[in-house]
């Protein structure tokens, strides 16, 4: 029988280091099209480092040294013709911080279909009004699309950062802590928003929110002194845990 896979990326043996702390040791792990992956684990385990891995974020700082592989398609990102402009477009990244550009909200929303050389005004348009729509922000901010994105509050903001990124169709969103500065109202927002994106994206997210990992997310890993200790199904980690220190760390006793 042929194994039937939908993964779409492959990190192998990752390790990173930052000048000589090696904050990644050796991270091998898979994600699958369609789903929602948490990652979890205690300040500064590595969660974010991983999650930069994924779209060579890390390159842009200094003194960083990365080995093993990560694929995207079968295709290895670190391999020295990458265009990691492309990459970027294929992996969007959504911050903690809500990072709007100081412009409109239309403005911020088409940015890298213009950096694309797209002109056609009605294409922008569209894309401008589906991405909104499915960052569930179209309503609250139809009627004043050129206005600054910086007059919006912080949750609004995360949703046009969101939009944004699906405006050039990424086919995964990388999100670190997208939800810990919003209310939990807007954060509920983003979850149901997640849910409803999952069936066309791929979409891993760093959290330290246990019920917005068990509520939202398919898999959960759980990251540990830049080790993966654990990573099945998020039933199983939060139910049945395998390993003890996961156990430790989901009821609470560390972390
Ligand atoms: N830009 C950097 N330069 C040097 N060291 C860094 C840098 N970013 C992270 N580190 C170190 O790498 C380790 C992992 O940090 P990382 O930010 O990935 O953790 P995290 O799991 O995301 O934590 P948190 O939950 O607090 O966001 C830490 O020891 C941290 O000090
Ligand atoms: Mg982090």
């Amino acid at each position: 029988m042929v194994e039937q896979t939908n993964k779409i990326i492959s990190s192998n043996d990752v390790h990173l280091f930052y000048g000589r702390n090696e904050a990644l040791k050796g991270i091998t792990m898979d994600f699958n099209e369609s789903e929602i992956t948490a990652l979890i684990g205690p300040s500064g385990c590595g969660k974010s480092t991983f999650l930069r891995t994924l779209n060579r974020m890390n390159d842009l700082i200094p003194n960083v040294t990365i080995t093993g592989t990560v694929k995207l398609h079968q295709q290895n990102i670190y391999a020295p013709d990458t265009d990691t402009v492309a990459l970027r477009k294929e992996i969007g990244m959504v911050f903690q911080q809500p990072n709007p550009f100081p412009f409109s909200i239309y403005e911020n929303v088409v940015y890298g279909l213009r950096l694309a050389g797209i002109r056609d005004r009605r294409q922008l348009d569209e894309a401008v009004e589906t991405s909104l729509q499915q960052a569930a922000i179209w309503d609250e901010v139809k009627d004043k699309l050129h206005e600054s994105a910086l007059s919006l509050s912080g949750g609004q903001q995360q949703r046009v950062c969101i939009a944004r990124v699906l405006a050039v169709k990424p086919d995964v969103i990388l999100l670190d802590e997208p939800t810990s500065a919003l209310d939990p109202i807007s954060s509920g927002q983003i979850e149901n928003m997640l849910l409803e994106l999952k069936d066309q994206y791929t979409i891993i997210l760093v959290t330290h929110n246990m019920q917005q990992a068990s509520r939202i997310s398919d898999k959960t890993a759980f990251f540990l002194q830049g080790h993966l200790i654990e990573y099945a199904d998020t039933k199983t980690i939060f139910l049945n845990p395998q390993q003890k220190e996961t156990e430790d760390y989901i009821t609470g006793r560390f972390g």
